[in-house]
């Protein structure tokens, strides 16, 4: 099949990508392997950060301001300057296309404070924004003549003489391996934070398979040692209970009902500041019993629901015990301000890239920004580039291989229990590269990525059913995990200071002279690409995989 474009990935940074691809004029179709309400669009409940209200003493460059600040001294200050413009203009085409953000009689919309904002800037749908921008923006796209491909599980980039030419994708339906041919790829396919399995927000889907693939195919990674983790998740499982709950004005208290931090700083600092109280002996809990019934049935009915079903907690009278969670990359897949990235005609959005807007610490509200933002000019140059080309063959030895590999892997002999392989993955993680890291836990954590990756010969599937088999693209995404939890340790191995969300308890400081252009006023921080993926780090693992990995 041939598409111009092909957009991997049916988060908010995907479905822009296509609607604007397709409102160029172009064949597009959109790649989506799960359930596209558990992306991290949808999860991301809290709301959308723009700029609405001049009269609450908030402007545009306040907005860029916080977002700097937040981002701890790695900051694209154009990209985050594009962005913050253009966020009022994106709510209101959002509220074009029929997204019912809350508002008062009067249409103005309401907004809540977020972490580290100045201002009241987050709009919202009570605790359900981004799985309401998605269902309306999968409208759009289905109206717009978008062909929407679910149940296509993306694995690799095809080159021919080089460049671009499609990409090998698992049908689910019959574990078949098609190549689809296309002019311009967008990735959009969003990013790792679910390789902490068991203690994280995202489902265990979000394996970084298209930041894999980008590494598979030598692409250019940057900043994967920085992962964000969401201060409030449920103890039990991690799943998100939204900031939303703290913009409201809920507290974080212990075991003693005593308050003891400030529940609206930034992510990175609460996450420490959680997460040390608990090393001290004590349990943390989430309580919003102050805000009434009626104020968390109208701003919260998610979280309550959640809290209920999982945990047998009613937030209207009980307290919820949370715990920080994984539950965002910030590095990935290097690109452009364009979006562009270092491979000709492939594109890079939404958390699966690095445009250097969070720098190393990411403001809730801003992620579903960044890929509206970067989706529609993903989409726009994307189309751009399609127009100038045509299709190129597609290398079908390359396809054949795949189609063996994806057959060993469903026929060969099941020698390990994979479902305890992710949770021992995300164990590992979460306990040595996790909110606090250092020399020590971060090699154990490389030595366990590395035992379980020679383990590979026996990653294979019980049932050999060939119709929606789980546990094919499960190991799959397994697969894609152990390579992204490799980059994401040796990235934290090099970077030796501390800085956003990456907290390095032997170098408790950040080192400006090492890691950071030391100055805001800089254009474009030069380290924030270059510092935690280098090349000789990228050629170690590209060269490991050729042998062992993915070429066999
Ligand atoms: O807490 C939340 O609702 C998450 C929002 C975000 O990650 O931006």
């Amino acid at each position: 099949m041939l598409y111009d474009i092909i957009v991997v990935g049916s988060g908010i940074s995907g479905l822009y990508a296509a609607l604007y691809a397709k409102k160029s004029g172009q064949n597009v179709a959109v790649l989506t392997k799960g359930n596209p309400f558990r992306s991290n669009s949808a999860v991301a409940s809290g709301g959308i950060n723009a700029v609405l209200n001049l009269t609450q003493n908030d402007s545009v460059s306040r907005h860029m301001k916080d977002t700097v600040d937040g981002a701890d001294g790695l900051s694209h200050l154009r990209n985050i300057e594009g962005m913050c413009k253009e966020a009022p203009n994106i709510i209101a085409e959002l509220r074009e296309m029929g997204v019912a953000f809350d508002a008062d009689e009067s249409g103005n919309l309401h907004q809540r404070p977020f972490g580290g904002s100045y201002a009241n800037r987050t709009c919202y749908i009570a605790d359900k924004t981004g799985a309401s921008i998605i269902q309306t923006l999968f409208l759009q796209c289905r109206d717009a003549g978008v062909h929407i491909l679910s149940n296509h599980q993306f694995l690799n980039i095809t080159k021919y003489k080089g460049k671009l030419s499609g990409v090998t994708v698992l049908r689910r339906h019959n574990s078949q391996v098609i190549a689809l041919a296309c002019k311009s790829l967008v990735l959009a396919g969003g990013g790792y934070a679910g390789i902490f399995r068991g203690h994280s927000t995202n489902s265990q889907e979000s394996s970084g398979d298209v930041i894999a693939a980008a590494l598979r195919a030598n692409m250019r990674l940057s900043n994967m040692e920085f992962v964000q983790f969401h201060p409030t998740t449920l103890a039990q499982s991690g799943a998100l209970i939204s900031e939303a709950a703290r913009g409201e004005g809920g507290y974080l208290v212990d075991e003693n009902g005593e308050r003891f931090t400030d529940e609206l700083q930034t992510r990175d600092k609460l996450s420490r500041e959680i997460v040390s109280h608990m090393l001290k002996g004590h349990k943390v809990y989430l309580d919003v019993r102050h805000l009434g019934e009626e104020t968390i049935e109208a701003k919260l009915p998610s979280a309550r629901k959640l809290a209920l079903g999982s945990a047998g907690i009613d937030l209207v009278t009980e307290l919820l015990e949370i715990t920080p969670s994984a539950h965002y990359s910030i590095g990935g897949i290097w690109v452009r301000e364009d979006t562009s990235t270092d491979m000709p005609f492939v594109f890079a959005c939404g958390e699966c890239a690095v445009t250097g807007v969070h720098g190393a610490n990411r403001l809730g509200g801003n992620s579903l920004l960044e890929g509206a933002y970067f989706g529609r000019t993903a989409g726009i140059e994307a189309a751009k580039k399609a127009k100038k080309r045509d299709f190129q063959p597609i290398d079908y030895a390359y396809v054949n291989r795949e189609m063996r590999r994806v057959d060993r892997i469903l026929n060969g002999e099941s020698l390990f229990n994979m479902n305890s392989m992710r949770r021992n993955l995300g164990e590992s993680l979460f306990k040595n590269a996790g909110v606090f890291r250092d020399e020590n836990s971060l090699s154990s954590a490389l030595e366990y990525t590395h035992y379980l990756m020679k383990k590979e010969y026996g990653m294979h599937c019980v049932s050999k059913e060939l119709h929606n088999n789980v546990e094919l693209s499960s190991i799959l995404e397994f697969k894609n995990a152990m390579l992204i939890a490799e980059a994401m340790i040796l990235s934290a191995l090099a970077r030796k200071e501390s800085r956003g969300v990456h907290f390095r308890s032997d170098y408790p400081n950040k080192d400006d002279s090492k890691f950071d252009d030391a100055s805001y006023l800089e254009q474009l921080s030069p380290s924030y690409f270059t510092v935690s993926f280098d090349s000789a780090m990228h050629n170690n693992i590209w060269h490991k995989l050729k042998k062992m990995f993915y070429f066999n």
